[in-house]
């Protein structure tokens, strides 16, 4: 039986910053940033979006009274969860108008847990071919101002809706992963701001695909020419250069200028949104699928890394009618209506956050955009809206 992504939604915040801008205030050349890290603006992220917030707004995006009835498990993917004990899956649960009888999770390994989910769902759904699963993976990509991970930041979710007979792709059972203990980047509890070793990541994330793609193709024995594309996890968009890049000669001529026009594709979003952590290869698909030159029955490639580190690929096929059943989402047009704003606004909206849940205070959430919202801390409690 045929399992997989049967709907893809996304959302970031409204609010951009052109990152040329950026590397003008830092003193950095802006080529370092848009050619060498290869990411050109990024969300800026108002004191009242989180997780909930993004990952609610990109299911609500996709999901109908049919999905609403199946639906049995929520399973959030976050690694800048807004609780230690709760999970923000409840609170998407109730904000999304599920079913009391579902089982609602947050899982965590760094950018990887999306696909952890993703794979949770799929035998699940493989058990029960009736019942669907909603998989949400949303992060805000935070390392502090003056960083050097600083132009790497971005926040936004995805959601998808994992089901039988899906209209997207279908989820290969060839998946091959690994785990291994290594201190690449991670976020100590008392820390509101990742620490990473940027260029130890880059290595490790580069050794984990190439490890992983001989042991797929010993497993499978599929070679790159079977493939119509590739997402990657995409903490900057040139990390998925560099992890291509070390196959690419396994590929004729032509096959190696198809692909990497496909990479191009997979990164048109990534780019102008910067990291979101778990969410990231999923908008690295999106982008593939809407803006790839793609056909019914081809097969892509999938690579999630999460730091610390674990990574996974897999496979997977294209269904007839994919074109249509991520048509719906005007991903472009979305980014385009964010609003710009000058490094001195960002920097003052990145230190107005509420992480005191201490006091009673409210977030500046404005009224009348029928999204959701963190409207403040009450009695220590978040509270969220549909404005
Ligand atoms: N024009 C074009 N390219 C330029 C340039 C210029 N003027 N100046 C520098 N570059 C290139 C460098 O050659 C380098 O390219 P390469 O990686 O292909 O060699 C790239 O820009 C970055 O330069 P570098 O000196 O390595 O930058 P950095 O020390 O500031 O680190 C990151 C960059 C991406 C490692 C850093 O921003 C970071 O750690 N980000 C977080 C990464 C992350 O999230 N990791 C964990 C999740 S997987």
């Amino acid at each position: 039986m045929a399992v997989g992504i049967d709907k893809l939604g996304f959302y970031t915040p409204s609010l951009a910053l052109d990152l040329v801008e950026l590397a003008k205030a830092r003193g950095d050349e802006p080529d370092k940033y848009t050619i060498g890290i290869g990411q050109s603006v990024q969300t800026v992220v108002p004191n009242y979006e989180d997780v909930v917030t993004m990952g609610v707004n990109a299911a609500k995006e996709i999901l109908t009274e049919d999905d609403l009835a199946k639906i049995e498990m929520l399973i959030f993917a976050t690694e800048s969860g807004i609780d230690n004990s709760k999970s923000a899956a409840v609170f998407a649960q109730e904000l999304l108008g599920l079913s009391p009888f579902i089982r609602t999770i947050e899982m965590k390994q760094a950018c990887y847990a999306g696909t952890y989910g993703l794979m949770q769902a799929k035998d699940f759904v493989t058990l029960h071919p009736d019942k669907k699963v909603l998989v949400i993976a949303g992060d805000i990509a935070r390392y502090g101002l003056k960083t050097p991970g600083e132009v790497t930041q971005g926040a936004g979710a995805i959601a998808m809706v994992v089901s039988a007979d899906p209209a997207i792709a279908t989820i290969n059972d060839d998946s091959v992963y690994m785990s291994r203990d290594v201190a690449d980047f991670w976020r100590p509890v008392d820390s509101t701001t990742a620490l990473v070793d940027g260029h130890l990541s880059t290595d490790v994330y580069k050794e984990m695909f190439l490890t992983l793609w001989q042991r797929y193709q010993e497993q499978t024995g599929h070679e790159l020419a079977d493939f119509a594309g590739f997402a990657f996890h995409l903490p900057y968009t040139k990390m998925g250069k560099k992890a291509l890049d070390q196959i690419m000669d396994q590929a004729d001529n032509q096959q190696q200028a198809f692909l990497r026009e496909q990479l191009t594709a997979s990164q048109v979003y990534n780019r102008q949104v910067g990291n979101l952590y778990t969410g990231s290869v999923y908008l690295a698909l999106l982008s593939l699928l809407q803006q790839g030159q793609l056909t019914d029955g081809q097969r892509l490639g999938v690579f999630s890394y999460g730091s610390g580190a674990e990574a996974e690929l897999f496979s997977l096929e294209l269904v007839p009618g994919f074109d249509k059943a991520v048509a719906g989402q005007d991903v472009l047009a979305q980014l385009a209506q964010r609003q710009n704003v000058s490094v001195a606004e960002y920097e003052a909206i990145f230190q107005s956050q509420l992480f005191d849940s201490s006091k009673n205070q409210e977030s500046d959430a404005p009224d009348g955009t029928g999204l959701c919202q963190f409207v403040g801390w009450q009695d220590g409690q978040r509270r969220y809206r549909f404005s």
